[in-house]
C-alpha cells in the first residue's frame, strides 16, 4: 500500500515508519511526506530516505479547506491509499477527513480518551495517573477520537517531568506507529460502530 505521512516538525515518528517500510516483507511504502512548514527536520529525514516531500505552507491559504484541498490533491496525484498523521500539528476540516475516512491514522501522545489535545504529558503528570502511553487511531472530523488501533502503556514514575515522561512515551509511539500501519496496510482492520475490530493475522 502507498502511503503519505503529514508532519510538521521533528518527525521522529516517520523514521518508524520508514525504518518499517525498509524491510521489503513490511506491506506498505511511504511514497509522499508532506510538511506544512518549511525547513522541518522531518523533511531531511524523507529526502535521506529518498521519499519524495512537498511542502504546502498553510498559511498561503485562504481557509482550512483550501489547504486541505491542496493536500488532497497532493496525495491523490501520488497515489496515496493510506495517510499518517505523525506530528501534524493542522486540525482537519470535515471534508478532508471524511474523504480519507477509514484511510487516515494519527498518533496521539496519551492514552485515549484521557488526555486529548495538547500539553498531554504535563496533564498526566498533573493528574497523578500511574499509566500514561500513546494511541494510534483512525482518524474522524473529531479532535483525536476515532477508533482504536494500538496502545501502549508505560509507567509514571514519582520523579518524572514532562521531558522524562515523554520520552518513555514517544519509545513506544516508535513501536505502536509501525504495528498499526501494519493492521490497516494487511487489511485487518473493520470499523464497527466506535470500535476497530483487529482480525488475527
Ligand atoms: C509525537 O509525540 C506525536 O505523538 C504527537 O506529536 C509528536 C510528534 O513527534 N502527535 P515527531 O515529529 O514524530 O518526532
Amino acid at each position: 500500500k502507498k502511503v503519505g505521512v503529514l508532519v510538521s516538525g521533528r518527525g521522529s515518528n516517520l523514521q518508524a515508519l520508514l525504518d518499517a517500510c525498509a524491510d521489503p516483507s513490511f506491506p506498505a511504502e511511504i511514497a509522499l511526506v508532506i510538511s506544512n512548514v518549511p525547513g522541518v527536520y522531518a523533511l531531511e529525514r524523507a529526502e535521506k530516505a529518498g521519499v519524495p516531500t512537498l511542502v504546502i505552507p498553510h498559511k498561503g491559504f485562504p481557509s482550512r479547506e483550501a489547504f486541505d484541498a491542496e493536500m488532497d490533491k497532493a496525495l491523490r496525484a501520488a497515489g496515496i491509499e493510506i495517510v499518517c498523521l505523525a506530528g501534524f500539528m493542522r486540525l482537519l476540516s470535515p471534508p478532508f477527513a471524511e474523504g480519507w475516512r477509514g484511510r487516515m491514522i494519527n498518533i496521539h501522545p496519551a492514552l485515549l480518551p484521557s488526555f486529548k489535545g495538547l500539553h498531554t504529558h504535563a496533564r498526566a503528570i498533573e493528574a497523578g495517573v500511574k499509566l500514561h502511553g500513546c494511541t494510534v487511531h483512525l482518524v474522524t472530523p473529531e479532535l483525536d477520537d476515532g477508533p482504536i488501533l494500538v496502545q501502549k502503556a508505560v509507567p509514571v514514575l514519582a520523579q518524572d517531568d514532562e521531558d522524562s515522561l515523554a520520552a518513555r512515551v514517544l519509545e513506544q509511539e516508535h513501536k505502536a506507529y509501525p504495528e498499526a500501519l501494519r493492521l490497516l496496510a494487511e487489511g485487518r482492520v473493520t470499523v464497527e460502530g466506535n470500535r476497530a475490530l483487529i482480525r488475527d493475522a
